[in-house]
């Protein structure tokens, strides 16, 4: 096991690289099964998640070559799987894209349930409802997903989703790609990665249009092309966590391969708390400059272009030592406070009633022992680490090193006093 131990007290300062969003990746990589060929995809985050999104794909009968840390080849022809067991599903929420891409190209899957942070209920009946409304049977029993189609195969159809769901909306869409007709995704999610998946896709010869409004069509095409490479789009929630982090510790931070547009609802919030901000012309550099303590402010965690879920935690540390009391309001999932406890303990002063969080800012918080409860609460952590008076130490790591890369290099780039030390057991 291993832990993180940070000294805080010093403001970031200097330069960030964002890598590849995760997001994107764990529905690029399920989705190269429909390609009945080879692949490349680059910038590919060198995380956890990703390893085990590789890892069943070679169990499924692709071949994966890696080309660099960042890039691998997929070779998809000789998949003769259809099954992944719940043993490697349960390690991460993404394995759920496994259904819609086998399902899609095979017209069968049993996929073992997702796993993924605990962050309240979450439930998959509309994934399963786009299954059934393009004509697979479901049936969910001993921790699998099993479906199938009749000799009909998959049939278009309109599908309105009852909540925007991100996982449901890249889940029917990989169904769909060769689904007879067309479907059509009503009430979609609009993520970015939801675009990415969309221009992979398209590069591969799908017919996808409307990503990123909340209107997806998807005309069946009879087969995708073969030997296309994909590069996966910059991660907009590592982007958001250095803004927060640069904010919180009152540093001067120039993030690069972002999409600023992307950052839109972060920015607009850390400018509404006297946050400076500079975004380059080509809108692929962003600075964030914050002298002064930051002002207090609401915040509503918000499907996309509202403020994401997945900065809760993160948005909270700043809050905590921001002046005056906000209120952070979670509108995605039904509980995600459980590292509200962690915050307290190192001096942050947080009620939480229902789906708020009442955050009266204090000066400083103050370094302890604190546990990662999941992967943002994790990222939040390490800034708290970071603008805490004295030595914080955060165990559970292994959440965090799902989600980002090179994680803690990066902010000791950035001049923090943070090292991962191996803990006994
Ligand atoms: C994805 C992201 C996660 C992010 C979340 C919201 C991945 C791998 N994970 O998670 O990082 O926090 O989007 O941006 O991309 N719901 C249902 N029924 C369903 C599906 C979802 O009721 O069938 C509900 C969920 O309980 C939740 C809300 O819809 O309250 C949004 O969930 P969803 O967008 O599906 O999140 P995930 O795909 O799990």
């Amino acid at each position: 096991m291993e832990k993180l131990i940070i000294k805080g007290g010093t403001p970031l300062k200097g330069t960030v690289k964002i890598s590849g969003a995760k997001n994107a990746a764990v529905a690029i990589l399920p989705a190269t099964i429909l390609i009945n060929g080879k692949c490349r995809i680059d910038n590919l985050p060198n995380i956890s998640d990703i390893k085990l999104c590789l890892q069943i794909l070679e169990y499924l009968g692709a071949t994966v070559t890696y080309l660099s840390n960042n890039e691998v080849e997929i070779d998809s022809t000789n998949i003769d799987k259809t099954e992944v067991p719940f043993s490697m599903t349960k390690k991460f929420r993404a394995s759920y894209y496994f259904i819609g891409s086998l399902l899609g190209r095979f017209g069968k899957a049993e996929v073992g349930f997702p796993g993924g942070c605990n962050i309240g209920s979450r439930p998959i009946d509309q994934h399963i409802k786009g299954f059934e409304a393009m004509g697979a049977t479901v049936e969910c029993e001993g921790g699998i997903v099993k479906t199938y189609t009749n000799e009909n195969g998959l049939v278009g159809d309109n599908i309105y989703l009852d909540v925007v769901s991100v996982g449901a909306t890249i889940n029917i869409m990989l169904a769909a790609v060769f689904a007879q007709g067309t479907t059509i995704i009503e009430n979609a999610a609009k993520e970015p990665h939801i675009v990415d998946l969309a221009n992979f896709l398209n590069t591969m010869g799908a017919n996808i249009k409307g990503a990123g409004t909340d209107v997806i069509k998807i005309a069946g095409v009879p087969n995708l092309n073969s030997g296309a490479s994909y590069s996966i789009v910059p991660d907009q929630i590592e982007a958001g966590t250095f803004m927060i982090a640069a904010a919180a510790s009152k540093g001067d931070v120039l993030i690069t391969n972002c999409i600023t547009t992307h950052l839109s609802p972060i920015s607009a919030k850390l400018e509404e708390m006297g946050v400076t901000l500079e975004e380059s012309d080509d809108g692929e550099q962003l600075r964030v400059f914050a002298q002064n303590r930051t002002t207090k402010a609401n915040i509503k965690t918000l499907p996309y272009p509202g403020f994401p879920t997945d900065l809760q935690p993160q948005s909270a540390v700043l809050l905590s030592v921001s002046d005056g009391t906000s209120y952070l309001t979670e509108g995605v999932f039904d509980s995600r406070f459980q590292y509200t406890e962690e915050l307290k303990r190192m001096g942050a002063k947080i009620r939480v009633e229902g789906k708020t969080a009442y955050i009266e800012g204090v000066e400083h918080l103050t370094g302890c022992s604190v546990t990662a409860t999941d992967l943002r609460a994790g990222a939040a952590l390490i800034i708290a680490g970071i603008i805490a008076d004295g030595e914080t130490e955060i165990h559970s790591i292994e959440h965090i090193d799902r989600g980002y890369e090179d994680f803690e290099e990066k902010f000791r780039a950035l001049g923090a006093d943070i090292t991962r030390v191996t803990v006994e057991e």
